[in-house]
């Protein structure tokens, strides 16, 4: 019989340990720092840019002003140019003519949204805004805007709770007695009450603590996924696992504001009678429950609560900031104010209030609303897209899945289509005889596949846009 003896093992010292290790730490080092550098090449034919830093690229030029910057970037190296963010290769689109032959000659190639890893680890590229090109995103889509149509412009009661909001907000005022305050918090609960009938059939009180901190750490939350630790995350996730830094604070931020849905979701569900829905959220799990056990259904609980926060920041972040901005340039415009108030006493006589009819007999009004919307740029970079197929634009090769910046700032300030860009002027969009003019180049709510969905859901709070 032979007996095997097991080689026995070499005795290692603390040194040759420490060597061995230091060795596989540099060659995984090494191997990682050739894996980014490689992320890093432009794709053959892609537009060019400018020069990245090693392994971070240009995330640190977007840190402040990034629309400032990019348009900068664009008078040197073309409307159409590339950014190295991280090993993240995206493309910048600036100017009214790019935009417009991306977003609406190549609508379908534009419609996507990136893969980042914020979205993912946020809403798993699920809900209603970032989730991918395909059959959920038009369910999706479908749904909320039909919800919108349906529980809002279709019904003269729903111009009537406006009107009753607008009293709540003006009695909220009245209360400072004319004391100088602070209105982002009142204008922002009365925005948010009007998109909260529409998902939940009901208003959230102006002392509704818990919502109001729902609505604060949510709009913090969309300042941090802009921000430039958003970008570092999505181009090296591990910093997850660091202790510090801003990203930290939007996963908490997010735990947070989905608890709160989740509980408001389940309290406003009570008495849902199947097939009859009330409002947004019982025709959502309507969806659902027509479609459990489907396994290719998009409609999950889970998505809900993604979609419902999503439709109540987008539309409160933006409407609130548009009103706050106009509230600024009407008392730095003391005169335009005055013009204002002019036009307003003019149509609405006997204390009548303002209704959609009396729109059309306000061009002054609707002009000044569109400056401020084209001025303030309160969505300036957009939501960022993504390609879904391979394209082509001015000559350039852009694969598939690459991310895309859509740079409204640049749109709203093209030389080519506005004289002097950097004027507060509502005369722009009026005629020699003051009628309402509109203009081509004028963007706020971008363009494209997206939005002709979601179109109805802006231009019913806006009717007189697009
Ligand atoms: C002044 C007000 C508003 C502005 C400036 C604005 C602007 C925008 C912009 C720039 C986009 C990005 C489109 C893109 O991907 O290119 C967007 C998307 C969106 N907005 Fe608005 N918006 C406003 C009001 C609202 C309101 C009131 C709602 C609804 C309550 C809303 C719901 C949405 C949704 C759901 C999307 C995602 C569209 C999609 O992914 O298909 N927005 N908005």
């Amino acid at each position: 019989m032979v007996s095997l003896k097991p080689p026995s093992l070499m005795p290692v010292t603390r040194a040759e340990a420490l060597l061995i290790l230091s060795c596989l730490a540099v060659a995984l080092l090494a191997f990682l720092l050739v894996r980014q550098l490689v992320k890093q090449r432009r794709p053959p034919g892609f537009p060019p840019g400018p020069s990245p830093i090693p392994i971070i690229g240009n995330i640190f030029s977007l840190a402040t002003e990034p629309h400032v910057f990019l348009k900068k970037q664009s008078e040197v190296h073309g409307q159409i140019f590339s950014l190295d963010l991280g090993g993240i290769m995206t493309v910048v689109l600036n100017g009214y003519d790019c935009v417009k032959e991306c977003l609406y000659h190549q609508s379908e190639v534009f419609a996507d949204r990136p893969s980042l890893p914020l979205f993912k680890k946020m809403t798993k590229m699920g809900g209603l805004l970032n989730c991918k090109y395909g059959k959920g995103w038009i369910d999706h889509r479908k749904l909320a805007c039909n919800s919108f149509r349906y529980y809002g412009s279709s019904q003269k009661l729903f111009e009537r709770r406006i009107t009753e909001e607008c009293m709540f907000f003006v009695d909220a005022i009245d209360k400072h007695k004319g004391r100088p305050f602070n209105p982002k918090h009142l204008v922002t609960n009365a925005v948010s009450n009007i998109t909260n009938l529409i998902i939940f059939g009901q208003r959230f009180t102006y002392d509704d603590r818990n919502f109001q901190h729902m609505i604060e750490i949510f709009s913090e939350n969309v300042e941090l996924a802009v921000s430039g630790w958003a970008l570092l995350y999505n181009a090296f996730p591990w910093i997850e696992y660091l202790p510090f830094g801003k990203h930290q604070k939007l996963f908490r931020n997010a735990v947070e504001v989905y608890d709160f849905l989740q509980e408001v979701i389940t309290g406003f569900s009570h008495g849902r009678v199947p097939h009859s829905p009330r409002h947004y959220v019982d025709a959502y799990l309507d969806e659902l429950e027509q479609n459990t056990g489907d396994p290719k259904t998009s409609f999950t609980y889970e998505n809900l609560i993604y979609s419902v926060g999503e439709l109540i920041i987008a539309g409160t972040e933006t409407t609130t900031n548009t009103l706050r901005w106009a509230m600024l340039y009407m008392a730095l415009y003391p005169n335009i104010q005055e013009s204002v108030h002019r036009e307003i006493d003019s149509v609405l006589t006997h204390g009548r209030p303002p209704s959609l009819e009396n729109k059309h007999r306000m061009p002054y009004v609707e002009a000044v609303l569109h400056e401020v919307l084209r001025f303030c740029n309160i969505v300036p970079l957009g939501i960022f897209r993504a390609t879904s197929q391979d394209a082509k634009v001015n000559g350039y090769t852009i694969p598939k899945g690459t991310m895309v910046i859509t740079n409204l700032y640049s749109v709203h300030f093209d030389e080519k289509y506005w004289d002097d860009p950097g004027v507060f002027l509502p005369e722009r969009f009026l005629d020699s005889s003051g009628n309402f003019l509109r203009r081509e180049a004028f963007l706020p709510f971008s363009l494209g596949r997206l939005l002709e969905v979601l179109f109805k859901i802006h231009v019913m709070n806006y009717p007189r846009l697009g």
